[in-house]
């Protein structure tokens, strides 16, 4: 949190912003509060801080500070803040774990209001018995809020008075964590303040004279105020700008006057308060007058996030001009105009057609300031008064640029709806922002109705064409959005449409009907929702991730130089400009490498760092060692590489299956006789689906340090030494979700061969994870289902093809997941499946949460919405038990026995927590109400092997040890990444030790206590290494009991042997899975479908995991695969060039699910009565299952989609691929005006080449 004394206004503000833009220069003369300033376990913690940690709201905890600072500069502001404010404080950051529902939950205790979901404009509240479940109300909650400590806003630390003194001096005082700066304020006559770095010099400028004589001296130099556009460029494209101004003590800048025609704000005003100075002004003049006012604000509400809009500016949005400036079209609109300033004197700019002339480039000169903006009242004549509209549509609501945006003003002439003026301008559209100045001419001076519109419509299509290259893609899109956004201002015009209240988040229901029995010891732990073991350090920055490790003397950082071709020769490899590099000590190539310098996966060799060829671009080529990371990466920025191009890189999964381009085996299951089959069924359908892949974006990047002597097998046959002398630590992990199965150890290997007598680290930047690591495997499948016409499937035969990237790593077995899964809850007599992971030029594809299975029963549930549309069925009905899902005792299609009664239950009891068939009903009467908004619903059901197919890998090692005081040390073999097993371990050996779980303490994970053990995956952890864990102890109580507490021996190694699993391929029967994780989820959406936005209205999920042994860690994993699922088909979107870049490297071009996606209303119900004898007391795995009933909400768009369909006369089965990005769900719509725009799709460098689609 920032604090600042505003000497313009006389007052504190404190306000959060984004670390990573903020140039330490610039924080001069301001307090800066971290998390660990506001509380700490050794002294008292801060009630954020608790709050989040004791709600659940902290999983693998690398977000966590991030959150609780977001929401204490908020309570800075706002001691009682509404659920709105909270939703809008945490919009800018980014939980890849919990789902965000505890992390809510626990923020919402600050509240005051009265949670009733009706205040919040949302028709089924609570008080009319819909969404009140009061049958619930007696089992225990997740977290007891009566225990928190108060908030107690005077216990807060104060702004420093230094900085409200005369004098300049530096402090750090290392007790408050307050870093104090120079004094800005109040300084008689400031001087420029100078900071000069080893390429950079950083000048302020106390007065407007000295920046005016600044900027006439360096026209070159940027004015950096919020960093927002300028820091991106530095940071991401290595721009260097030798001189920086920053006039952030030009008090000018942030001066307001008022006039009788409107508002003067000082351009240096951040973006955060220009929307208060207009929200305070609003309700002074009449609304006539603000009509441009409130489309700002509306504007600003979206832009960017809360922390981008506290410090970006509004000159600065100006001056930067995006194409998608989500203000310039509104300003330009309403005829604001600039104030500017020169060492040629003062001038004033109109902001209009003529203002921006490029990209990136205006009408302004080089050496000219904007010192203020010039914002007018709108008029009123007679009856009609000017009108102003704001719309943006964003890949995701918040904290995303537009992909279109607009500002449109119209004016009628007196007493007519006769047009007199009317300006219409669009962001998205061009490299600059655009005036559709014909479509305006199309209407002046022309009736406001209709046939004006109409015609209207036809001149915007022809005036803004978009080229099939052009930069951004989704050019068909784009160009309909032009129209309906046109259409929507038509609406609020013709309406004057009263101002919509967006319905808030509700109160979530996760009550736990796992109580545990009274019977129960109340030392023992099991059962309870025990809070994350790590949950209060990692919520006061306490907690240690590997980057957090103190530097030791000499230490190095890694930096790694990556291949630029998809398929090339590598002719020459230059490191002497590197190596010149001050602080570059070595550069380390294939050649280094002392032992084996490949991996061997199921077979296949994969180069650890590239020799003589290179297979995709990201592929590792070489590292460059140096003193600081800094350095580092200008070494590896000076390595050349020059390559020769080889014939035909294979990118999609088609050019691979042409190609006959596959990892070896391909795999084929088949139960009955699908041919035969074929001839006696009613219909037939065929169809395809194409899935995309998903980015890991696990919170913390890839990160290791190595230090002489130490890492594992991998690690060890790199540098051809025996295992015994390497050792893998690991704290904890920032979220893994896969990606840190395989991948890690190759990025080890690498760092190690960096290592001779110093220690190396290498923390991946977050592009650069994403460009080398890869994510979830793309699929497309093409499928041929043979039905009855009640809906009964007889046949199915489904192709399955992944892109497996250009290594196998665990291809060939996610391949095995996804055919052993495509039964998922149905009994097709007649099944049959064959996959392939395809060979391609992309980078390697790897583990990803749920291995497979969210992409195999994606094609199974698509086949069962086209089977149901052919007979124009509810989903539902083909779905349900009756006809297609197992009942009784079952048998899968590799001939394994179970009993599906508890996936049935979850069926029914999801059914009548969501009320499914009133809703249906509701859901009809909204759709024939309404023709630009439909809803949509869905249920689904899982079913989901749990444990490895492989008998070996499901067992576990465990060592304890007894201290004399008795206290008890574990060591397992699981790894913490937020999954809570160290949590649940330890109410293991509570349990088994009889001994309160404060006494038990796990340090990490190492190889040197726990060795060769087995993958901390497939939801099988807590499985092996609980049972393990509590093997150990009973073994040790065996022999220590009753003295074990005095004895002071280290307990034994114990092994567990989990169950001999096993999958023959040739046969295609086996037992590959312990047992079967049960659940089922209703989702419910509404869909604008002019703008493909959507929003999730409810969630419901039944899931049946057992006895839980810790039921808020369990719905915890539950909530956040769930949004993952979401995530994954809904919003998370990779992009490829045609040469095979990654285009989507970074959290501004790849959407994960922020609060804003969160659905309204989300219930999360274990299923109660379920016993597991095939997993540590009685529980289940539940870390992947539920990624995929994320789909329920793909589902549920693209019932929305039919029923808009069925209003345009379209029946039948449609195509939908996933992700359903609001660009896809609005041309399927096939409204209107996507109707109007011209098939063709994008072509070229911008055509959005999918992964392997
Ligand atoms: C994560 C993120 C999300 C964003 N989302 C959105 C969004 O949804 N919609 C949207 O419209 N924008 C968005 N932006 C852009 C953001 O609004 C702009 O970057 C910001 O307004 C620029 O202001 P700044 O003060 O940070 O500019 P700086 O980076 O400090 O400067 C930008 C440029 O403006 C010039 N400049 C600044 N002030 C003046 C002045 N007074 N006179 C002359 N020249 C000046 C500088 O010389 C420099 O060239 C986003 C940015 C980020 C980083
Ligand atoms: S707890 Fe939020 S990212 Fe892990």
């Amino acid at each position: 949190m920032v604090s600042r004394y505003r000497p313009v206004t006389k007052t504190i503000t404190h306000y959060a912003a984004n670390a990573c833009l903020l140039p330490i220069c610039q924080l001069h003369g301001a307090a800066i509060t971290t998390v660990e300033g506001i509380g700490s376990t050794k002294t008292r913690v801060h009630p954020v801080q608790e709050r989040i940690a004791k709600a659940h709201g902290s999983q693998c905890g690398f977000c966590t500070p991030g959150m609780v600072m977001s929401m204490y500069a908020l309570l800075r502001n706002t001691p009682q803040p509404s659920m709105d404010d909270i939703a809008e404080a945490l919009a800018g950051n980014l939980c890849r774990c919990t789902g965000y529902r505890p992390i809510i939950d626990g923020c919402r205790t600050f509240c005051q209001e009265a949670n009733c979901c009706q205040e919040s404009g949302v028709t089924n509240c609570c008080i009319n018995g819909e969404n009140g479940n009061s049958d619930e109300a007696e089992y225990p909650q997740l977290f007891d809020k009566d225990q928190f400590q108060p908030l107690d806003p005077t216990q807060e630390l104060i702004f420093p008075p230094e900085l409200i003194s005369n004098y300049c001096h530096w402090i750090f005082n290392t007790c408050q964590f307050l870093v104090f700066l120079q004094l800005t304020s109040q300084t008689p006559r400031p001087e420029p303040l100078t900071f000069q770095g080893e390429r950079m010099t950083w000048v302020s400028p106390g007065s407007m004279d000295q920046l005016v004589q600044l900027r006439s001296r360096h026209p070159g130099a940027p004015l950096v105020m919020g960093n927002t556009n300028i820091g991106p460029d530095i940071k991401f494209k290595g721009i260097i700008h030798p001189l920086i101004i920053s006039p952030t003590r030009v008090t000018e800048l942030f001066e307001t006057t008022q006039t009788p025609e409107g508002v003067w704000v000082g351009a240096g005003s951040s973006l955060s308060e220009v929307r208060t100075l207009l929200e305070n002004l609003v309700p002074q003049y009449p609304p006539e007058k603000t009509e441009l006012f409130r489309a700002l604000i509306k504007q600003l509400g979206n832009l960017g996030s809360q922390q981008i809009r506290n410090v970006a500016s509004l000159g600065g949005n100006i001056v930067s001009a995006y194409p998608n400036s989500d203000l310039n079209p509104v300003l330009a609109a309403g005829r604001c105009k600039l104030s500017v300033v020169s060492s040629g004197g003062k001038r004033e700019v109109p902001l209009n057609q003529d203002f921006f002339v490029n990209f990136g480039k205006t009408i302004l000169k080089p050496h000219e300031i904007v010192v203020s903006v010039f914002i007018p009242f709108t008029r009123k004549v007679q009856t009609f008064s000017t009108f102003v509209g704001a719309f943006r549509q964003a890949p995701r609501k918040e904290s995303s640029f537009a992909t279109v945006t607009t500002g449109m003003r119209v004016f009628f002439s007196e007493g007519s709806r006769v047009v007199q003026d009317i300006s219409i301008y669009y962001g998205g559209m061009g490299p600059t922002t655009v005036s559709a100045v014909k479509t305006c001419a199309a209407i002046v001076t022309r009736q406001w109705d209709d046939e004006t519109l109409g015609r209207a419509y036809e001149v915007l299509l022809e005036e803004l064409v978009l080229p099939p290259s052009a930069p951004g893609g989704k050019v068909e899109f784009r160009r309909s959005l032009t129209l309906s956004l046109l259409f929507k201002f038509n609406l609020e015009v013709l309406h004057k449409l009263r101002h919509m209240i967006q319905p808030s988040l509700q109160e979530f229901q996760t009550p736990l009907p796992q109580s545990v029995s009274q019977e129960q010891n109340s030392q023992d732990p099991v059962g309870r929702p025990i809070m994350h073991r790590s949950a209060l350090s990692q919520a006061t920055g306490e907690a240690v991730y590997c980057d957090d490790l103190p530097r030791t003397d000499g230490e190095l950082f890694l930096a790694l130089v990556t291949s630029s071709r998809a398929h090339a020769k590598i002719i020459q490899l230059d490191v002497s400009e590197a190596l010149k590099v001050p602080g570059v000590v070595d550069v380390i190539t294939a050649k280094d490498i002392p032992g084996r310098k490949v991996r061997t996966m199921c077979g296949y060799d994969e180069e650890l760092l590239a020799g003589s060829e290179v297979s995709c671009i990201g592929q590792m080529v070489c590292g460059v060692v140096a003193d600081t990371r800094a350095h580092a990466k200008r070494g590896a920025a000076a390595v050349k590489i020059s390559y020769e191009d080889l014939p035909e890189p294979i990118f999609t999964i088609e050019e691979a299956i042409e190609k006959s381009s596959f990892f070896e085996p391909r795999r084929r299951i088949e139960r009955g006789n699908v041919t035969e089959a074929f001839k006696s069924v009613d219909q037939i359908y065929e169809g395809e689906h194409r899935m995309g892949g998903q980015e890991h974006f696990y919170m913390e990047t890839q990160s290791m340090l190595v230090v002489p002597v130490v890492g594992y097998v991998s690690v060890a046959q790199t540098l051809g030494i025996p295992s015994n002398r390497v050792t893998c630590h690991v704290k904890r992990m920032g979220g893994a979700f896969g990606g840190k199965v395989t991948k890690t150890s190759i990025l080890a290997s690498v760092t190690s061969v960096a290592v001779t007598n110093r220690p190396v680290r290498c923390i991946l930047e977050r592009g650069e994870d994403m460009l080398i690591t890869g994510g979830r495997h793309p699929v497309v499948g093409k499928y041929k289902v043979g039905f009855m016409n009640d809906g009964r499937i007889i046949a199915a035969d489904i192709q399955f093809y992944t892109n497996a990237g250009n290594t196998i790593d665990e291809s060939v077995l996610v391949i095995e997941k996804i055919l052993l899964h495509m039964d998922n809850a149905y009994n097709i007599p007649h099944l049959r499946g064959s996959g392939a992971a395809c060979r391609t030029n992309l980078p390697s594809n790897t583990a990803f949460r749920g291995f497979g299975v969210p992409q195999s029963l994606m094609f199974v549930e698509n086949m069962i919405t086209d089977v149901s549309m052919v007979l124009g069925l509810p989903a539902d009905k083909v779905i349900q038990y009756m006809i297609n899902m197992y009942r009784g005792p079952s048998v899968t299609h590799y001939k394994y026995q179970f009993n599906p009664e508890n996936l049935l239950r979850c069926w029914d009891q999801c059914k009548a927590k969501s009320t499914f068939s009133s809703r249906r009903t509701a859901v009809d009467q909204f759709n024939q109400q309404n023709q630009w908004k439909k809803r949509g619903m869905s249920i689904i059901p899982i079913k989901y092997g749990i444990a490895f197919g492989e008998g070996f890998l499901n067992q576990a090692a465990a060592l304890v040890h007894i201290y004399k005081d008795g206290s008890v040390l574990v060591t397992h073999g699981g790894t913490e990444m937020g999954q809570g097993i160290h949590t649940k371990v330890q109410q293991v050996a509570s349990r088994e030790l009889h001994i309160p779980t404060s006494k038990v303490y796990i340090s990490e994970t190492g190889t040197n206590t726990v060795p060769n053990t087995c993958p901390s995956a497939a939801s099988f952890g807590t499985d092996a290494n609980g049972m393990a864990v509590k093997v150990t102890c009973l073994k040790v109580l065996s022999f220590v009991q009753p003295w074990w507490v005095n004895v002071g021996k280290p307990g034994p190694v114990c092994l567990s042997r989990g169950p001999d699993l096993y999958m023959d391929w040739e046969a295609m029967e086996g037992q590959p899975y312990a047992y079967f994780t049960y659940g089922a989820c209703f989702s419910e959406v509404e869909l604008d479908c002019l703008s493909g936005d959507y929003r999730t209205l409810r969630t419901d999920i039944v899931v049946d995991i057992g006895r839980s042994v810790n039921p808020s860690v369990d719905i915890g994993q539950v909530e956040g695969a769930f949004m993952q699922g979401l995530g994954l088909y809904t919003l998370e979107e990779l992009k490829f060039s045609p040469s095979g870049l990654l285009y989507t490297r970074g959290p501004s071009q790849y959407k994960i699910p922020a609060v804003c996606d969160v659905p309204l209303s989300f219930n999360v119900y274990l299923l109660p009565d379920s016993y597991n004898p095939h997993a540590i007391y009685s529980s289940k795995g539940i870390g992947e299952p539920v990624v995929f009933l994320g789909s329920s909400v793909f589902y549920a768009i693209k019932d929305a989609v039919a029923a808009a369909r069925s209003q345009s006369g379209l029946a039948g089965p449609f195509p939908l691929d996933s992700p359903a990005t609001a660009d896809k769900a609005c041309l399927a719509s096939a409204s209107h005006f996507t109707q109007k725009v011209r098939v063709g799709g994008s072509v070229g460098r911008w055509a959005g080449l999918w992964v392997g689609l």
